[in-house]
């Protein structure tokens, strides 16, 4: 048994089965940089579980009864930084132009839903930000293009026959269980405006508690990108600062998932760092300003 306070020796070949065995679970690839971070939080863990050696840890965590230690340290290894409307720029991209144009061509084919995924999703910011603009921009479409009906009283965020449901998924519990209650700081709250606060959520408190309304947009899922099946059928897909941890061969094959998971001409955005430049030729860039996006190929059958 380990005793509290000092360091386990973490042997070349232990560290090299137990980066394996992250990679191979999760996608996440720990290079010369990050290697620290990666023996830091195994030192945690191994303290945690009150084992004596790197090796058998990696026995523990290969095992059947291992899964919820494999899960706590995954959980371990992300980085879960995010903001409400991180990346300005693209957001504007997204809002004032794609889902504009979107709404119009799916209104002209008679489909009125709309269905986005927020893939690493963290702690939920992402997923509520996409569902603040996409209510303000299907209110906004229903204005110019009014149905002629009576809107139900009260007004519901998203008026009929519009239906947006928004995936936020991660393949870390507690982010989700974050996501899910909905509630932030005044710290997290900062770079979300007057107008946005007011409309969509209830102060209780010192902390901003996510409104019914805005809520029910937004399904929370533990989804882990490394595995083959993945959602399906989505317009768009948010998956910002993830593909950053991966290595070029994971960011190739999960760019090919999903291209998979993306109905035609559906969007995928990635973070201000990443680039599907070299990595696809499925994807076309679209931009304005500093904002890009990639719109998936209509592929000639
Ligand atoms: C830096 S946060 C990005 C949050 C948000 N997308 C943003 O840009 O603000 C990265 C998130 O990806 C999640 N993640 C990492 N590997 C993943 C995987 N294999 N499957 C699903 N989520 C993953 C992490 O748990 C973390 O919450």
């Amino acid at each position: 048994m380990a005793s509290p306070g000092v360091q386990m020796p973490l042997t070349e070949p232990e560290l090299k089965l137990l980066q394996t065995l992250v990679y191979q679970e999760c996608g996440m690839h720990f290079d010369s940089r990050r290697t620290h971070f990666l023996q830091d939080r195994l030192q945690r863990r191994l303290k945690e579980c009150h084992l004596d050696s790197f090796y058998s840890y990696y026995r523990l965590l290969i095992s059947h009864e291992g899964k919820e230690e494999l899960t706590k340290l995954l959980e371990n290894l992300t980085v879960n930084e995010t903001s409400f409307f991180r990346n300005k720029a693209q957001l504007d991209l997204f809002h004032k132009h794609i889902l504009d144009q979107m709404l119009r061509s799916k209104q002209e084919r008679h489909d009125f839903s709309l269905r986005l995924w927020s893939a690493g999703c963290s702690t939920g910011q992402e997923a509520y930000t996409m569902a603040m603009l996409v209510a303000d921009a299907v209110s906004y479409h229903c204005l110019r293009n009014p149905s002629g009906k009576e809107p139900p009283v009260p007004k519901p965020l998203i008026p009929p026959p519009w239906k947006v449901e928004i995936l936020a998924s991660d393949i870390s519990y507690s982010v989700l269980r974050a996501g899910q209650e909905g509630t932030y700081s005044e710290h997290q709250m900062s770079s979300v405006d007057y107008s946005y606060r007011l409309r969509h959520f209830d102060k209780v408190g010192d902390r901003y508690a996510v409104k019914k309304s805005l809520k029910e947009m937004v399904h929370f899922d533990f989804h882990n990108l490394k595995t083959e099946y993945l959602p399906q059928r989505y317009d768009v897909i948010f998956c910002r600062n993830v593909m950053m941890y991966f290595d070029e061969a994971e960011q190739r094959r999960l760019i090919e998932k999903f291209c998979r998971c993306l109905n035609p001409s559906g969007y995928l955005f990635v973070g201000h760092a990443e680039s599907l430049l070299g990595l696809t030729d499925k994807f076309n860039m679209v931009y304005r300003d500093t904002g890009t996006a990639y719109q998936k190929l209509e592929v000639a059958l």
